[in-house]
């Protein structure tokens, strides 16, 4: 293991920040002026963000600044954007931020030019896409492409899922995207459903080309092509027509029957669950078009800029990922809610919920020791306006505290009216009242002053100093989606950095992996198998084996 980070704990500002915590009395009444308003509001790339309805003050943002100072952040976001090995247990570079790169920039990482790599791929799957989009490829029986069904799972699913809804005004007339993940065959068995296989092309995305879901589907997938084209098609040419892949494993794409033409590459230095901007991004590229999706990457690249130049005390990232650090650690938040009032984002939650939680669950720092402090957030959320007649009771008037974000975009993508009300101002106004109430709540007298009868008045009471971000933009394009990732990216870098974990290996999830496939022919009537298990686990097989019809 290599030199190990700072604890954080032993920093100056962690004991600053402690005593500050100790004597918090947060008012956001009073806090709220114009000039703390105008001192916390910044804007990065397109995004508008406010964070003055935070629980914080001058001194805590002072004492969080100095906190990242001590530990390095800086120091870390340098070595990231170099391409350094920061992903220690894995011993790769972290160059997501690479992807992005405008043509013309240079990075060389391990002797290999990273940027001509990413055009050289980024260009076969714009001609890839562009084919597709026009018809000139074509499915085994020569008919155009209609549906495009991508199979993958975490990284290989989230974010291409979540911008394909996202960019849904973006999307091409007469060619769908459908999504298969679970390895729950209802998954494949609902998707597939009323597709016609002659017009449909399957891309099997998986980093590894090793995820037993993703494999599983892709033979699934064509096991149910090849039954039902048209008796006779060549079953090579079928698989060559109407499967393509992504993946870091070419090797393994080849075994799989794809031809090496028709996989598209990209790097061990991406982690999947900040891969949706690469070729993994491929399903969206074929929906959107190439011109689109070059506006995403440039705006990803916008705030990666904000993020390595902004000086700290209006670098937006920077300072996101230390109030989070303030809640998690000082304030005792477990959770976070992220809550767009745009049904666009309505898989934006899920999205980040692999990015934060996957990159920050982590209990031991980078050199193997132990942390002593609390890491990572649950990070959940619904689009609003349906979360406020769901779970926004708790965030109100709960006992819990849980910091929220807030996401609007001044022009809707859909600018209709009732007749009379221009329904996205309706809905906005539920945006700007809903983060208002939160932070200024209502008090015992205020409750009585609107005639509420003495006995109610503390259940109608909202005590407020519920903290809020509120981040806007003028329209939700494929820059701004790019941009809004890659704002919670950076957010997610600057909290491992600040807990000295590695936020880009994932080895939580081996263990179940392994399990599953040891569990499989116990599962399946092995007894040998079954009696080498726990009790719980023989008991759960064995009411499974009874039950199955
Ligand atoms: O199991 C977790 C994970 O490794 C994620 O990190 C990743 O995004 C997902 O599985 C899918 O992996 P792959 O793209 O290699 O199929």
């Amino acid at each position: 293991m290599s030199t190990g980070p700072v604890d954080p704990t032993t920093t100056a500002a962690w004991a600053d920040l402690q005593r500050l915590a100790d004597a918090f009395e947060p008012d956001l009444r009073s806090a709220v002026t114009p000039s703390w308003v105008a001192a916390q509001t910044s804007t990065a790339g397109d995004l508008f963000v406010d964070l003055s309805k935070n629980l914080w003050d001058a001194d805590v943002e002072a004492a969080l600044l100095r906190l990242a100072d001590q530990v390095d952040v800086a120091g870390r976001r340098s070595a990231m954007f170099a391409g350094e090995h920061i992903n220690v247990t894995e011993d790769r570079a972290v160059l997501h931020t690479a992807l992005r790169l405008p043509a013309d920039a240079t990075l060389e990482v391990d002797g290999q030019d990273v940027v001509a790599d990413v055009h050289e791929v980024l260009d076969r799957v714009f001609a890839f896409a562009d084919r597709v989009r026009s018809g000139d490829w074509t499915g085994v029986t020569g008919r155009h492409i209609e549906t495009v069904v991508n199979i993958g799972i975490g990284g290989s699913d989230l974010g291409p899922v979540m911008a394909y809804e996202a960019l849904a005004p973006y999307r091409k007339d007469g060619l769908a995207c459908r999504f298969i993940s679970n390895i729950d065959p209802t998954d494949a068995g609902q998707t597939l459903e009323g597709l016609d296989p002659e017009t449909t092309l399957f891309i099997v995305s998986s980093k590894t080309f090793g995820t037993l879901e993703t494999l599983t589907n892709a033979r699934l997938c064509k096991a149910w092509l090849l039954e039902r084209l048209p008796s006779g098609t060549d079953e090579s040419a079928a698989v060559a027509q109407h499967f393509v892949a992504v993946s870091t494993a070419l090797d393994k794409v080849a075994d799989f029957g794809i031809d090496p033409a028709n996989a598209f590459g990209f790097w061990d230095w991406v982690g999947g669950r900040y891969s949706m901007d690469s070729a993994i991004g491929l399903s969206l590229v074929v929906a959107v078009g190439p011109e689109h999706f070059a506006d995403l990457l440039a705006g990803f690249h916008t705030m990666d800029e904000h993020f390595r130049t902004a000086p700290p005390e209006a670098n937006v990232p920077l300072r996101m990922g230390l109030l989070n650090v303030w809640y998690a650690n000082f304030l005792g938040a477990h959770t976070h809610a992220v809550l767009p009032y745009s049904q666009l984002l309505h898989r934006f939650p899920a999205y980040l919920q692999q990015l934060t939680m996957e990159s920050n669950g982590k209990s031991v720092r980078w050199d193997g020791e132990a942390v002593g402090y609390d890491t990572g957030e649950v990070f959940w959320g619904e689009p609003g306006t349906n979360g406020q007649h769901a779970f926004y009771q708790l965030i109100h008037q709960g006992t819990r505290l849980v910091p929220a974000d807030f996401i609007a975009f001044a022009n809707p993508a859909y600018p209709l009216t009732d007749g009379d009300t221009d329904v996205h101002e309706l809905f906005l106004a539920n945006f700007f009242a809903q983060t208002k109430a939160l932070a200024f709540g209502r008090t015992p007298d205020e409750v009585r002053a609107e005639g509420v009868a003495e006995e109610l008045v503390s259940a109608r009471t909202f005590p407020g100093n519920r903290p809020t971000t509120s981040i806007m933009a003028p329209a939700l394009t494929p820059s701004v989606l790019g941009q809004l990732v890659a704002l919670y990216e950076h957010i997610t870098f600057v909290e491992g950095a600040v807990w000295g974990i590695d936020s880009f290996d994932q080895w939580g999830v081996e263990l179940g992996k392994q399990l599953a496939q040891q569990l499989g022919p116990a599962v399946s009537g092995d007894a040998s198998v079954l009696a080498e298990q726990d009790p719980s686990t023989q008991s759960l097989i064995g009411y499974y084996q009874e039950n199955r019809g």
